[in-house]
């Protein structure tokens, strides 16, 4: 029997982005954006391209550079949203504009201020402005896990009338529990008369811990399309884990009447490299990607994977990427080699300074430790990127010591603005002696909310990568950093951070403004 295809729209770069302190910038998209192709990942929502001048040049970017996946950009149901959206996307192979409004009571009496009858006028309006310069329109009803379901059978009958093609029904606050959300999809495609002209998608949230049981019950009851993000990255509580619907899906085969067209061994190195991109590491018993998501602890559970490895698992760790895509690379490793791998992981360096910058790189970490994966790779290359920008704050010297029955203490050498400034502080130990010392010289008020470390690869010779997240104002940055020395990596952290303050790249919240 032949299944209906599901499709995968990956909104990593958009809701994933939403998640406070995961801002990526371009280059880190576009990395980003490669790997979601090679998984032949159907959409890519690849920002809401009218939040800032750098969320506008991220999709164009992509737009321009991805093929074999569709680009989209969302929009509120406004022209100057939707103008902006079409213009990033100008360069697509296949675009896709994501326009949406807020459909729940709470929403449209103290968010919008607007009475249900003009709700529907501004979604039919922005569907058709839309659809004059695209194709492919998707609307979603923002909030629908609380919206009433005449409105909404009312509401999307006339955008599907208007032109749009996909009708997106998300739980925009979590709210939602399998059973009754799969029923609301169950009605709306027997009641709406048109729902056959679209396709139905549906997007969680996981603020119960159910957002991919939502989405996976939707699928059930006649939902098309699934949006969802590596990781489960998202705002609050995430999103829907595309890795769990994917192989939920594939799985249980045997009750879903759907496929999709993902290449799943790509799905650890797209968790890897969202996870070091954004400083968010996986926990170790997460579904799929986890570090002990193919692990067998108990004795009786290692000896009957042994004699037959269906007796305790269902899914098969190199099916998901675990152990492929490893290449090691090491002391020896000449120029071609990283060149090639490095190609392989998607990257491209834009000047030849930056490659050899990235050499240098290797070989320097080469010497201190014996083997490099690509998880070492993709830091490299994050740290050789950010050289490559324009900071305020750059590391020109570290010494920081502790000895037992003495307080730590750090010696730094900052270039601020390319001036050499020198400074000393003493602290707890010598990661906060180091940021202490950063701080006398940065000065920059803000308060430390998040610091982490985590062993890239395994062994005490992995580089350790660290992240920073600092508040200033209501604003909130994270800056990332690797080494195999990880005070280094902190430093480098702390640094990273307070140079994307520096930057002040301010956005727009999409969800924070109304029409
Ligand atoms: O959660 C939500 O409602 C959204 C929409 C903009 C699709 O992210
Ligand atoms: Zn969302």
């Amino acid at each position: 029997m032949s299944k209906d295809r599901l499709i995968i729209f990956d909104t990593t770069l958009r809701d994933g982005e939403q998640s406070p302190g995961a801002t990526m910038d371009r280059d880190e998209k576009l990395r980003i954006a490669k790997v979601l192709e090679r998984m032949r990942v159907d959409v890519i929502e690849a920002g809401f391209a009218i939040a800032s001048q750098g969320d506008f040049e991220s999709v164009k970017l992509i737009a321009n550079t991805i093929k074999d996946s569709t680009i989209c950009s969302l929009a509120r149901a406004k022209e100057s949203d939707i103008d902006r959206a079409g213009e990033a996307l100008a360069g697509a192979n296949s675009g896709r504009i994501h326009t949406f409004i807020a459909t729940s009571p709470i929403h449209m009496e103290h968010k919008l201020r607007l009475a249900p009858d003009e709700v529907i006028v501004h979604a039919v309006n922005a569907v058709k402005h839309a659809r004059n310069l695209i194709d492919d329109v998707e609307f979603s009803c923002e909030d629908a896990g609380r919206s009433d379901i005449d409105f909404l059978c009312r509401i999307i009958e006339q955008v599907i009338n208007a032109g749009a093609r996909t009708i997106n029904i998300p739980d925009t606050v979590g709210y939602a529990i399998p059973g009754q959300y799969g029923n609301t999809i169950k009605q709306l495609l027997e009641r709406i008369p048109n729902a056959d002209k679209a396709i139905f998608s549906v997007h969680c949230h996981n603020d119960l811990g159910l957002a991919v049981a939502n989405s996976l019950e939707a699928v059930l009851n006649g939902a098309r399309q699934v949006e969802c993000t590596i990781n489960g990255l998202g705002e609050r509580a995430g999103n829907a884990s595309l890795e769990e619907i994917v192989m939920a899906v594939r799985t249980r085969a045997d009750l879903f009447p759907v496929e999709t067209h993902i290449n799943t061994t790509e799905i650890v190195p797209a968790s890897r490299l969202v996870s070091s991109i954004t400083g968010f590491p996986v926990q170790p018993n997460k579904a799929i990607v986890g570090a002990n998501a193919f692990a067998h602890e108990s004795g009786i559970h290692q000896d009957g994977v042994l004699k037959h490895r269906e007796t305790y698992e269902i899914m098969r760790a190199e099916d998901v990427g675990w152990n492929t895509n490893r290449m090691v690379l090491g002391k020896h490793s000449g120029r071609a080699a990283f060149r090639a791998r490095v190609e392989e992981l998607g990257v491209t360096f834009e000047t030849n300074e930056e490659l050899n910058d990235a050499f240098q790189r290797f070989k320097d970490l080469a010497d201190k430790k014996h083997e490099i994966f690509d998880e070492d790779l993709q830091a490299l290359i994050s740290d050789t990127k950010q050289a490559a920008e324009d900071e305020r704050f750059k590391l020109v010297y570290l010494d920081a010591a502790s000895k037992t029955g003495e307080t730590p203490e750090a010696h730094i050498i900052l270039s601020v603005d390319g001036k050499e400034v020198e400074a000393r502080a003493k602290g707890a130990g010598p990661v906060d002696a180091t940021f202490k010392a950063i701080e006398n010289v940065a000065k920059s008020e803000s308060s430390l909310q998040l610091y982490s470390v985590n062993a890239i690869t395994s062994g005490t010779d992995s580089q350790g990568e660290v992240t920073v997240r600092l508040e200033k104002g209501g604003r909130i940055v994270n800056g990332h950093g690797a080494d195999v020395d990880i005070i280094s990596a902190s430093a480098k952290a702390y640094l990273n951070a307070l140079n994307h303050f520096a930057a002040g790249l301010e956005r727009a919240h999409p969800q924070a403004a109304d029409v």
